[in-house]
């Protein structure tokens, strides 16, 4: 018999955040098909090309759409993928705890214990570092690049800082910090070796109807932390939507996957969000990496972490949750980006996310067009608690 998971005495302090512990006011999700005759059709899944899922709306090919911006791909800094979030917190000790129970382990801590890198167990060195420093602070997210002369291209983008030996980090490397408009920072490494992977979870095998492989193998899982693979995506709410979007498309190999749009005063679409992917040509990469929403003051918005699959991440929300954690919004399905999705805060008022069975794109995948609204947030889930979208 499965172990139930083991409550300890831990309460978590409550952050920085005005969201924590407040009832949510609940919003409506997507919505049911008419059968014509006076019910609804059953609900359906399907996995469909890019090009039916996206539809009849404004169906634009990337590249194109880069051309039209003014885009030039040969000044782009060419990213290889996003590698790990870098974050301050006041008390490393709270994050410690919360971060082994969100399923990452430390793989090095400073002497003085004020630096830690966390892993995963894909091949990044790491997924996370925190320091500790006198208040709650983003550090940027960090995008591996091609080459050194990438990280030279760099600096010359406004904002660039100076490329910096990384002489304590696992893995070293050359890491240079730069200043988005918004004020954001966004780091890029180089020279980082290669660090072994780690254990893959099994494959769970799944009966269907009529279709059933799992003849006398029995699914039985074990309680605890959701084991986090890599770093998946992370984002922003920004006052200054076109300039950002603009600073990123422009200055890296980042595409628009998704925009999302609301209609203005004069009745035109205006887009509002974006979710963008790392443009790694034919080669398959994940539906966003970044993502950027308009919104009336400016943070960053949640950063998002990938396990195994929905045991696992059921089984992640309820280790969560036993420690008295506070859930944002999970478990549930997104639409666009087709992940898995349960959002938490973690212990000084940041949004963290465990993602599974996420879209991949290439360079063939059309930019898509969808209305902005709960309904293009989620296909089932609770329900959309406000400040998700504050
Ligand atoms: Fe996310």
């Amino acid at each position: 018999m499965a172990e139930t998971a083991q409550k300890t005495s831990w309460t978590p302090p409550q952050g920085n955040s005005s969201q924590f512990g407040v009832d949510r006011p609940a919003t409506q999700t997507a919505k049911a098909q008419d059968d014509g005759d006076g019910g609804f059709r059953p609900n359906a899944g399907a996995s469909m090309l890019d090009m039916e899922a996206i539809g009849d709306r404004k169906n634009e090919n990337s590249y194109e759409w880069q051309k039209k911006q003014g885009i030039d791909r040969s000044k782009q800094v060419q990213i290889v993928k996003v590698s790990h979030m870098r974050y301050q917190h006041n008390d490393l000790d709270t994050m410690t705890k919360f971060l082994k129970d969100f399923g990452m382990h430390i793989v090095k801590e400073s002497e003085d214990k004020e630096r830690i890198w966390w892993r995963g167990y894909g091949n990044d060195q790491y997924v996370y570092y925190a320091q500790k420093g006198p208040e709650r602070k983003f550090l940027g997210g960090c995008f591996e690049v091609e080459s050194h002369a990438e990280l030279e291209k760099a600096t010359k983008i406004p904002g660039a800082g100076k490329i910096e030996e990384m002489t304590e980090a696992p893995g070293g490397g050359h890491l240079l910090t730069i200043h988005d408009p918004a004020g954001f920072p966004i780091n890029l490494i180089y020279g980082q070796e290669p660090a072994p992977r780690g254990d893959y979870p099994n494959k769970i095998i799944h009966n269907y109807e009529v279709e059933k492989p799992r003849v006398r193998k029995f699914n039985r899982f074990t309680p605890g932390p959701a084991a986090v693979h890599k770093l998946g995506h992370y984002g922003y709410c920004v006052t200054n939507f076109e300039e950002e979007l603009d600073f990123y498309t422009k200055n890296f190999n980042l595409i628009p996957t998704d925009f999302l749009y609301v209609p203005d005063e004069s009745g035109q679409n205006k887009d509002v969000a974006v979710f963008m992917h790392v443009d790694r040509g034919e080669d398959p990469t994940d539906h966003h990496t970044l993502f950027m929403a308009h919104n009336p003051t400016t943070h960053v918005h949640h950063a998002s972490f990938e396990v195994h699959d929905f045991d696992t991440q059921n089984l992640g929300h309820q280790w969560l949750g036993a420690q008295g954690y506070t859930s944002v919004w999970g478990v549930g399905r997104h639409i666009l980006g087709s992940q898995i999705f349960d959002y938490w805060w973690d212990t000084t008022g940041n949004m963290i996310e465990h993602y599974a069975d996420g879209d991949l794109v290439n360079k063939d995948t059309p930019i898509g067009w969808m209305h902005a609204g709960d309904e293009s947030l989620a296909v089932w889930g609770p329900e959309v608690p406000k400040w998700f979208l504050d």
